[in-house]
């Protein structure tokens, strides 16, 4: 089972208050979706392998820690996804990112992919799927199994609101895949979306609608 952690961080949880928020516009919106990322990065790159290296201080010949050359990616889901890429390249400027483009069947929920484009070394990062929102866990799924259907391995799922129905559906379908949330939210309602959540995310990103 794959490992859940809500980076919980008073920080973020302020943040994400504001993004709930139906009165906040779209600027500020995307603003904040993008610290929240750059925050959640810090979490996520928690586990990254150190090396040993010599550094020459002013001082004397010392020795001190690199990360080990581990090379990642991101995968935003588009296109909620985008708004959470910039945040993160703050930290992992060199990072190459790869697209997924899915959106729901409104009626059936059914996720229906429309696009993929990946780093031709994919298979030899560690992927980062990105996605403001978890809800049914059905876009996140297909996102995870387009890549290991092209031969990549080391993924794992950060999201910013998730319901316990798509943690579940995430954990069952892809049990190697450790998830990062802010916030894991109470329930779907019966039009799939996040209760309390934040309404639909990425036309709230964009200001559609
Ligand atoms: C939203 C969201 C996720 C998906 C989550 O995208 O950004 O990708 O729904 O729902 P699920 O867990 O039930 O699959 P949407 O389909 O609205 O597409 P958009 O980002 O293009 O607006
Ligand atoms: N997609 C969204 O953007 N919001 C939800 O609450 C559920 C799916």
């Amino acid at each position: 089972m794959g490992k859940l952690t809500i980076c919980d961080h008073p920080l973020i949880q302020h943040k994400l208050t504001f993004i709930r928020d139906k009165e906040t516009k779209t600027k500020d919106f995307r603003e904040l979706v993008d610290e929240i990322a750059t925050m959640m990065a810090y979490e996520i790159t928690r586990d990254l392998p150190l090396e040993t290296v010599t550094v020459s201080t002013p001082v004397v010949d010392a020795t001190s820690k690199v990360i080990s050359g581990r090379m990642l990616g991101l995968i935003p889901i588009l296109r909620a996804g985008l708004g959470m890429v910039e945040g993160m390249l703050k930290l992992i400027p060199s990072a190459k990112v790869g697209h997924i483009g899915l959106f729901r069947n409104p009626e059936t929920l059914e996720p229906v992919e429309y696009y993929v484009n990946l780093p031709s070394d994919a298979p030899e990062r560690l992927l980062i799927v990105i996605d403001p929102m978890l809800a049914t866990g059905g876009s996140a799924n297909a996102a995870i199994q387009a890549l290991k259907t092209r031969g990549c391995t080391q993924i794992k799922l950060m999201c910013l609101i998730a319901a316990p129905e798509g943690v579940k559906a995430v954990q069952e379908a892809h049990p190697d895949v450790d998830i990062f949330l802010a916030s894991l939210d109470s329930h779907l309602n019966d039009h799939g979306y996040i209760v309390p959540g934040l309404g639909d995310a990425g036309d709230r990103m964009f200001g559609t609608k």
